[in-house]
């Protein structure tokens, strides 16, 4: 399986840092992409990481993945309680989705509890802060390995 991953961010993520960092705390966007791209370094992942406030930009990134990147981990943000279109472009892809959120949606407001892009990840991390983007990767890694394993025959039992 591809060791090529997508780290997709939706929407206003992009002011991470000066955002309500009482929620989202003071890292900003950029550093979240370095720490990300020192992580994959170490696991062996190549990485592409995208920020995009536009629904269609990330419906357009999944659809990249299709057929090329091994898992996708994403933080959708605000489409993560709206966008049916951005589900069903992650139904069309083929490798594990680890859903994030810097914040513990569960604990906030009621509009909040609800995901579509749960309906299809694999795992979902939240309110572990921005270090739940690493334990996506590390979780990617790990999936992405297994799947490769499946492929390799294992010693005939007899
Ligand atoms: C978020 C949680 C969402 O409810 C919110 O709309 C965001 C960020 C998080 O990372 O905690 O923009 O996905």
């Amino acid at each position: 399986m591809s060791r090529l991953v997508y780290v997709l961010n939706g929407p206003n993520l992009n002011l991470l840092g000066t955002r309500q960092p009482e929620i989202y705390g003071r890292e900003t966007l950029a550093d979240v992409e370095a720490r990300c791209r020192v992580l994959a370094g170490e696991l062996g992942l190549d990485l592409r990481f995208h920020q995009s406030n536009r629904e269609y930009e990330l419906i357009d990134w999944v659809h990249a993945a299709r057929g090329e990147a091994g898992g996708i981990a994403i933080n959708p943000a605000a489409f993560t309680h709206t966008s049916v279109a951005l589900l069903d472009a992650l139904n069309a892809f083929e490798g594990p989705v680890i859903e994030v959120h810097i914040s513990n949606v569960h604990q906030r407001e009621a509009f909040r509890h609800r995901s579509y892009v749960s309906l299809r990840a694999d795992g979902v991390i939240a309110g572990l802060g921005t270090e739940g983007y690493a334990l996506a990767l590390r979780r990617l890694a790990t999936l992405i390995g297994q799947a490769g394993d499946a492929k390799v025959p294992g010693p005939v039992s007899r």
